[in-house]
């Protein structure tokens, strides 16, 4: 496959954890291997504890492997420096969760803004409140931008947190069990919308699901437990 085309490859990736308590180790992911390409949709399932989580994590470099390759646009996540490990983070993938994790003390659009805090340049802050503007619109959250999280329904929530992960642009967002917490017209909702950011955006989608429906809008599903 065309390496330009190829946005992550994953190679024979292992991630072990101690078991508390004793000295034996589980085996979580053994010898997985994952070609995304630009652009893609990808559904991630597998039952409860088959290292579901645990992937994304590692994708997101918020974790290392015990062993294998994660490489994105062709760099191995390994030799990238601490700055550029803040900067993938940072600007290069955005992550939704099952539940959304915003801060309660800032409103909507403050949350959406979080990720640009530390630019202080006057332009480009007009810039990413102007971005974040657009967002809340396509979001449908124009009538609430001001509101606490205390004060949305989960839907909004979790439509705040896509917006968020979004307001830098990044090529790769990341959703582990984007709509475990919601009703099923939030979850239909919140799913259009993803499929949204995929085929209008551009933008490649990896998301970790239970619902076959949410799957089926994916273009391909990986299943944990038969790899
Ligand atoms: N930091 C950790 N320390 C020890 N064990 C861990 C750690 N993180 C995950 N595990 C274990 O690894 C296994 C996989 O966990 P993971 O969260 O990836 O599963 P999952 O597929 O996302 O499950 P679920 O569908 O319930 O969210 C579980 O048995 C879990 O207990
Ligand atoms: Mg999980």
């Amino acid at each position: 496959m065309n390496d330009i085309e190829t946005i992550l490859r994953l190679t024979d990736i292992r991630k072990e954890f101690g078991v508390s308590g004793t000295s034996s180790l589980r085996v979580v992911l053994s010898g997985l291997s994952l070609t995304v390409k630009k652009g893609e949709s990808l559904a991630i399932t597998g039952p409860s504890g088959s290292g579901k989580t645990t992937l994304l994590n590692l994708i997101a470099a918020l974790d290392k492997p015990d062993k294998g390759l994660i490489e994105f646009k062709g760099r191995n996540l390994a030799g990238y420096s601490s700055d550029e490990l803040d900067t993938y983070r940072n600007q290069s993938i955005g992550i939704v969760f099952q539940l959304h994790h915003l801060l309660p003390q800032c409103t909507l659009l403050e949350n959406i803004l979080v990720p640009t805090l530390a630019v202080n340049n006057k332009a480009k802050r007009a810039f990413y409140l102007e971005r974040a503007g657009e967002l809340i619109r396509r979001m449908g959250l124009w009538e609430v931008r001001n509101q606490y999280p205390g004060t949305l329904s989960g839907g909004e929530c979790q439509r705040t947190a896509v917006a968020r992960a979004l307001i830098n642009d990044p090529d790769l967002l990341l959703a582990d069990e984007p709509t475990g917490a919601l009703d099923q017209a939030n979850a239909l909702n919140l799913g259009e919308l993803l499929t949204e950011i995929n085929r209008i955006d551009g933008k490649t989608i990896i998301m970790v699901t239970h619902s076959a429906e949410m799957a089926a809008r994916m273009e391909r599903t990986v299943d944990l437990i038969t790899l």
